[in-house]
Order: structure tokens, then sequence, then C-alpha cells
């Protein structure tokens, strides 16, 4: 590997910083973790370092966003998962955090509250920025070693990631050492056609990553499901009414540009279930009028897609095909990762919400790569080098030279 794991270092009496990406589906009632599995995955790391004095840093969702929350929450599960005591303090960067990093003892654990309540965290730096920031200069002093574990926000220019490896030693955790290892032995034998289903919400990253997978030949066919398949079907003209998205007239144009540059790779939805008085109704695509809640993809769709992943050389899915929640708009999500995981090819997933379908189905075991990082796997398979990944290659250059 490129880059340096925990083993390269002596990690007795050394305070760690530790970017993880804890960020997890929140409910917007209750505000409550409704899914553990990014909090599951950054135990290893944290057991490999019990011989340190370890600060664990993650952000929680985006500021303004229903799930933008504290991280006494996380704190808890944290403490149950590890079963000792972790502490946590609401406080990022100011006195309060310094002198509980200062205070720590050889394997205690401190939490600190969501990194995005620093206003820098939420900005792209480049590396040498983002080390002069007043997050990173205030803390960088406090700590021995700065391990990334953040897998899922890697394509993230955030001061907590590419800013602590300008000034500290630092290497990869666990999450990351597997994800990089595991994506490059299976990106050595991927076979073409390769498919990519992409759904989900998160329209603007993945149309920026979608054209680098065409260009780099990682996407023979895009077949679309979710928020993002109903932005094509609008640039399509399929549907004739907005959809009431974040900046849907620049992301319908861009949709609109890429169908006209590769005209054979994009596949749409034919048919489509809405939600009527909290009922199930299938209709074909050209019947949605506006208003109507678009919740999942229909029968013909989930056919017509699954000939396509059956074909198949390797198959990338990320992204719900609709509102899976509800078990009656399930349909689509669940139905398409049984065909991913029955098919012949070599299969990735992607993302929190599709390994938790992937679990409840008991279909983990069939895929050959399961992972929670969403934008960041998908810009990870364009052949792209994400800021974490290159910030811990050029700290092993600093650390081996
Ligand atoms: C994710 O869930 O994709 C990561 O945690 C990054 O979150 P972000 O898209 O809000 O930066």
């Amino acid at each position: 590997m490129k880059v340096l794991t925990l083993d390269d270092f002596d990690l007795k009496d050394k305070t760690v910083f530790l970017r993880v990406d804890m960020n997890c589906p929140i409910d917007s009632e209750t505000l409550e973790i409704t899914g553990t599995k990014r909090i599951e995955e950054v135990i290893e790391t944290i057991q490999s370092l019990k011989e340190s004095k370890v600060v664990v840093a993650s952000h929680q969702g985006r500021v303004g966003n229903k799930d933008y929350t504290r991280m006494d929450k996380h704190a808890k599960v944290l403490e149950k998962l590890l079963n000792k005591k972790v502490k946590y303090i609401e406080d990022v960067i100011g006195i309060a955090a310094q002198n509980e990093i200062k205070n720590l003892k050889n394997g205690e654990v401190l939490l600190l509250d969501n990194l995005r309540l620093c206003a820098e965290e939420n900005y792209e730096f480049s590396p040498e920025a983002a080390s002069k920031t007043i997050m990173v200069s205030r803390l960088a002093k406090l700590f021995d070693l700065c391990v990334l574990d953040s897998f899922p926000s890697a394509h993230r220019s955030h001061p907590s990631i590419v800013g602590f490896p300008q000034i500290l030693p630092s290497c990869a955790g666990r999450l990351t050492e597997r994800e990089v290892r595991n994506l490059d032995e299976i990106m050595t034998v991927a076979k073409a056609p390769h498919v990519i289903v992409l759904g989900g919400s998160k329209v603007q990253d993945r149309l920026e990553a979608i054209q680098l997978l065409i260009q780099n030949g990682r996407a023979d066919h895009v077949l679309l499901t979710g928020v993002i398949g109903n932005v094509f079907m609008r640039a399509q003209a399929r549907i004739k009414f907005p959809l009431g998205i974040e900046r849907e007239e620049e992301v319908v144009a861009k949709a609109h540009f890429l169908i006209g540059e590769y005209p054979d790779v994009f596949s749409t939805p034919v048919d489509i279930a809405i939600d009527k008085d909290g009922e199930r109704v299938e209709m074909d695509v050209r019947e949605i009028s506006k208003g109507d809640k678009i919740y999942d993809l229909g029968p013909k769709t989930l056919d017509f897609y699954s000939k396509l992943i059956a074909g198949a050389g390797t198959v990338f899915i990320s992204g719900p095909a609709g509102f899976f929640e509800k078990e009656n708009f399930s349909f689509g999500t669940k139905g398409l990762l049984e065909t991913v995981a029955n098919s012949m090819a070599t299969t990735i997933v992607s993302g929190g919400h599709l390994n938790s379908v992937l679990k409840s189905l008991g279909l983990t075991d069939k895929i050959n790569h399961v992972s929670t990082a969403g934008g960041a796997l998908v810009l990870y398979l364009t052949g792209e080098r994400l800021p974490m990944i290159k910030a811990l290659e050029e700290a092993a250059i600093r650390h081996r030279s």
C-alpha cells in the first residue's frame, strides 16, 4: 500500500487525532440515529489504539439539514460498542476541548462535537490552506499522530481531512486500509460491461462523477433510479413539471448535457410508483402528474434493469431506488439488490442505506465488496485520487524520506 497504516507506528502513549465518518441516518422527527453501521465500522481502529489517548472527530449531516445534530447520541452508541466509557465534549476547538484533550490518559477515548460546528469544516481547502485554518493550527499541536479513517468522506478536502496530515505524521485507520485494499483488488479483476445503478438524493455529487465514470471506461450502462432518475426524466421531458429539488435547473441542464453526450449509456424508469394517501399506486411514467410523490420504480423497470444487470461483468450499485423505509415502496430497492446479489458479475454495493437493506435480506455475503461509503466510493471508482487518499500518500512519502 502507498499509505502508512497503524502498524507503521509505535502507538503507545501517543495522543491521536482520529478523523472518522460517523455521519449516520437520523430520524427527522425524533432525531434518533436510525442506523449505526458507520459507528460500528470505526471500532476496530479505536481498539487498535488501546495504548493511546484517542480523540475521535466526525461530522454529522450538513448545516441547515435535519440530520445536522450534536454527537451526544453517537458517544452513547460508541460507548456501548466499545464496552467502555467514552468522554464527550460539546466543543470542537475551544478551550474546553483543548483541556479535555490535554488531560486524556492512555486508553481513554474522547469524542468531540460535530466538526461542522466549526465554520471552516464546511468549506473545501487546498491541503496547505487547510493546514493554516484555525481548526488545524489550534489542535495539531496537541497531537502526536493523525489517523484518517473517514473513508466515506475521502472525497472532501475539509480541514480535518487534508489539513492535519500536512503537519502531523499520518496514517490510514483500519476501515480505510480495508476499503482501499479490497477496491484495488476488485478493480484489477473487474470486467466489462460495467453496469452502474445509481439512486439516492445527492444528485449534484453523482452528476459530477457519472461523466468521469463513463470517460474512464467504468460505466457502459448507467441505470437511474431515485431522485437522480427523476432529474434525468425531467431532462428527457418525460417529467414536465419541476421536482422541487435544490439547484434544480442546474442539475437538469447537466443531465440534459450528459444524455446528449452519451445517448446510449443512460436508462431511466419506464414505470414508477407514487404515494396516494399512503397507498402504492403504480403507473407508466407518461401518466405522472404535477404533485405526484414518486416513491419507487415499478415492476417493468425492475425487469428491464435486471436484464441489463444479468449481462454485466461488473455491477456497482449506489443509493436507494425510492422511499425504501416505507415497506410498500421498498420493492425497487430490494428487487435491484436481489438481482445484483444473484448475478454472476463482480459486485460492489455502496452506501449505508443499501447496506442495511442488504443485511435485512441476508444477502451481504453474496456481494464482492460492501462499503458504507457513497459519494466517495463513486469517485474512487472513476480512478480519481481522492483528497484524503492523496493526503495520506503524501504523508507517507514525507515519513519515508
Ligand atoms: C457521506 O455520507 O457521503 C459522507 O459522510 C459525506 O457527507 P457530505 O456529502 O455531507 O460531505
